[in-house]
C-alpha cells in the first residue's frame, strides 16, 4: 500500500473544514479548495478558532497549531489543487449535479493513481463512481459533525470500490485517530438509515400531538443516553438535509416507512431549517 501524503478537500464548509483540520493535524499536506476567496478565508477562520481552543483545552501546543495551519493551502482553482493529490475529499452541497461536475473535472487532472472520495451523506457511491473513468478507485468517506469530535468514519464501498482503494482509506482513517467502520453502498448507508427514521418518528410525535419537541429530546437524552435529543440533532444537521435523505431512503427503497413526516416538509418550506436559519425545532 503506498503512503498518501497530499490530500485535496473540495469545499471549505461545515465539514470540509473539519476534514481539512485533522488531516492537517495528522501531519498530511492539505490542499483546500473553494469557490469564492472569502470563503476560502472564512474556512482557514474556522480551523484556527478551533485549533486555539484546542490549545486553550491544552490539547494540543501553540507550535503543533501552527505546523498545522502552515501545513493547508488554500485554492481557488481546483486544477492545481489536485495535481499532486494523493487522496481527493469532496465536501460540497448534496447536489449530484454539482458533485458529478466536479468529479467529471477531477477524473481528468488528478494523477491516475489518486484515490476520489466523496463525504456525501446519501448520494449513491456506485453512481458518483460511474461518472469518472476509475471507479475502483472511488469510495464514500463519510464524515460525522463536529468533524474533529466524531470518532466515526462510515467507509462506504461502490458496486466497483476495489480492495487497495478500501484498505488505504482505512488505513489513513486510522492515522488520524478515527475509527474506520466499512459498509457498502445502499440508500443511507448504515448511518442515516437507522439515524434518519428515528428523527422522522421524533417528527411524528410532534405532529400528532404526542408531546413537544423539548419533552421528546428529554426522553431521548435521560433514557436512552443520547448527547442530544433527535430533535436538537435534527436541528444541527439541518432540516433541509435531513429530508433530503429521507427522500432518498423513500425513493431508494420505495417503502412508506421512511415517508418524510408532513411537519418537517413543512418547516424546510418555511425556511426553518435550524441552527443555520436560526430556528428549526427550537431557537437559536
Ligand atoms: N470543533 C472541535 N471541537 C468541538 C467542536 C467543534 N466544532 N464542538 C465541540 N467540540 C468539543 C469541545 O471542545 C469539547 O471538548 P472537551 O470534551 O475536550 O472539552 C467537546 O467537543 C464537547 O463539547 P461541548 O462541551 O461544547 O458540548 P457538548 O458536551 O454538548 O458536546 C457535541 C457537543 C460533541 C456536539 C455533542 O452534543 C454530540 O456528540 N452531539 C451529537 C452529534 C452527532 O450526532 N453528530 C452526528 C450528526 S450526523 C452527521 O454529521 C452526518 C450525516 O450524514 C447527517
Amino acid at each position: 500500500m503506498s503512503e498518501l501524503k497530499n490530500i485535496t478537500v473540495i469545499g471549505g464548509g461545515t465539514m470540509g473544514n473539519g476534514i481539512a483540520q485533522i488531516f492537517a493535524l495528522g501531519g498530511f499536506d492539505v490542499n483546500l479548495t473553494e469557490t469564492k476567496k472569502e470563503l476560502a478565508d472564512r474556512a482557514i477562520r474556522t480551523i484556527d478558532k478551533n485549533l486555539s481552543r484546542m490549545v486553550s483545552k491544552e490539547k494540543i501546543g501553540e507550535e503543533e497549531k501552527n505546523t498545522a495551519l502552515d501545513r493547508i493551502q488554500p485554492h481557488l482553482d481546483l486544477t492545481a489543487a489536485i495535481e499532486n493529490a494523493d487522496l481527493v475529499i469532496e465536501a460540497v452541497p448534496e447536489q449530484f449535479e454539482l458533485k458529478k461536475k466536479i468529479f467529471e473535472k477531477v477524473d481528468q487532472y488528478a494523477p491516475a493513481h489518486t484515490i476520489l472520495a466523496s463525504n456525501t451523506s446519501s448520494i449513491s457511491i456506485t453512481k458518483l463512481a460511474a461518472v469518472t473513468s476509475h471507479p475502483e478507485k472511488f469510495i464514500g468517506m463519510h464524515f460525522f459533525n463536529p468533524v474533529p469530535v466524531m470518532k466515526l468514519i462510515e467507509v462506504i464501498n461502490g458496486l466497483k470500490t476495489d480492495k487497495y482503494t478500501t484498505e488505504t482509506v482505512i488505513s489513513v482513517s486510522k492515522k488520524l485517530d478515527k475509527m474506520p467502520v466499512s459498509v457498502n453502498d445502499s440508500p443511507g448507508f448504515v448511518s442515516n438509515r437507522v439515524l434518519m427514521p428515528m428523527i422522522n418518528e421524533a417528527i411524528f410525535c410532534v405532529y400528532e400531538g404526542v408531546a413537544e419537541p423539548g419533552a421528546v429530546d428529554e426522553v431521548m437524552k435521560l433514557g436512552m443516553a443520547h448527547p442530544m435529543g433527535p430533535l436538537r440533532l435534527a436541528d444541527f444537521i439541518g432540516l433541509d438535509v435531513c429530508l433530503d435523505i429521507l427522500n432518498v431512503l423513500f425513493d431508494g427503497y420505495k417503502d412508506p416507512k421512511y415517508r418524510p413526516c408532513p411537519l418537517l416538509v413543512k418547516m424546510v418550506e418555511a425556511g426553518k431549517l435550524g441552527d443555520k436559519t436560526g430556528e428549526g425545532f427550537f431557537k437559536y
